[in-house]
C-alpha cells in the first residue's frame, strides 16, 4: 500500500491592505461575526489537509496566536510567523517553515470562501498534474492595454481566466520555483505563485474550477458582497 501524502497549507495574512483605506489590516476586519481570516483556517482545519502555515505580519505573530488560532482553536496550524514585503516573499518564508510535504495549498488568508468541494478539486489536480491554480472563466472581455491605456490586444474571452487561490504544487517543484526567483528576479511584477512556477521552470501549469464566490476581499465593496454570501 503507498503511503500517506502529507498535505500542508500556506495561509498568507501578511499584507498591507492598502486599497482597503482601513486602519486595520483587511485580513482581521470582522465578517459576519469573525475576522476575514478566521474563515479560510476553518476551512483548511476541516478538510483533509495535515498542517498550515499561517504567515502574518511582523509583529502580529502573538495576535495571530492568540486572538485567531487559540481562540478558534485551529489545532493543525504547526507555525505562526512573520511575512516579508512582498507577497512572493511571504509565500517563500512559508515555504521554508515547511518541515517537507508532498503538496502545498497557498492561499490568501483575504478569500474566506473556499470550501470543501474547491478543496478536493485542488486535491485532484495536484495529484495528477503537480502544480495547479484556481481559477474561473472571465466574465468580462479582457483587453491587454499598453502604458498610455490604448487597446493593445483583446484575448479572446474563452481563454481568459481569473486567477484565485488556493495554488496547489508538489512541494519539490515550488520550493526549486521560489529558490530561481531569488537567484534571478524578473523585472515583471509577480503576483502569484502559479508564475514563479511559469517564469522559473518548464513544467506546465494546470488550471482548475475555483468558484465565483472565491473573491478576494480588496476594496470596501468586497465587504458588503462578501456579508451577502454569508447572508444567503
Ligand atoms: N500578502 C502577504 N504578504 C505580503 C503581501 C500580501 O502575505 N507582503 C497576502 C495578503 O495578506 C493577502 C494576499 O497576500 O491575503 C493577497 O494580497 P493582496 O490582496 O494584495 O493583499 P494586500 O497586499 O494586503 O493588499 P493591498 O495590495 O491592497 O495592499
Ligand atoms: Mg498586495
Amino acid at each position: 500500500m503507498s503511503e500517506k501524502k502529507r498535505h500542508a497549507a500556506i495561509v498568507l495574512a501578511a499584507g498591507k491592505g492598502s486599497r482597503m483605506k482601513s486602519d486595520v489590516p483587511k485580513q482581521y476586519l470582522i465578517l459576519n461575526g469573525k475576522p476575514v481570516l478566521y474563515y479560510a483556517l476553518r476551512a483548511f482545519e476541516d478538510s483533509f489537509v495535515d498542517e498550515i502555515v499561517l504567515v502574518t505580519g511582523a509583529g502580529q505573530e502573538s495576535y495571530c496566536q492568540k486572538e485567531i488560532v487559540e481562540k478558534y482553536g485551529f489545532q493543525k496550524v504547526t507555525h505562526v510567523i512573520a511575512g516579508g514585503k512582498e507577497r512572493y516573499d511571504s509565500v517563500y518564508r512559508g515555504i521554508c517553515a515547511l518541515d517537507g510535504a508532498d503538496y502545498v495549498y497557498i492561499h490568501d488568508g483575504a478569500r474566506p470562501f473556499i470550501d470543501d468541494a474547491l478543496l478536493l478539486r485542488a486535491k485532484e489536480n495536484v495529484e495528477q498534474y503537480h502544480a495547479c491554480a484556481a481559477g474561473m472563466p472571465s466574465k468580462d472581455t479582457i483587453k491587454i492595454v499598453d502604458k498610455d491605456g490604448f487597446v493593445a490586444d483583446t484575448p479572446q474571452r474563452k481563454y481568459t481566466w481569473m486567477i484565485q487561490t488556493p495554488q496547489v504544487f508538489d512541494y519539490p517543484l515550488i520550493h526549486d520555483a521560489y529558490e530561481q526567483l531569488y537567484q534571478h528576479m524578473p523585472e515583471v511584477q509577480i503576483t502569484d505563485d502559479a508564475m514563479v512556477v511559469e517564469t522559473m521552470l518548464q513544467t506546465p501549469v494546470k488550471l482548475y474550477e475555483g468558484s465565483y464566490n472565491n473573491i478576494k476581499i480588496t476594496t470596501p465593496e468586497d465587504l458588503v458582497i462578501a456579508e451577502s454570501f454569508l447572508h444567503v
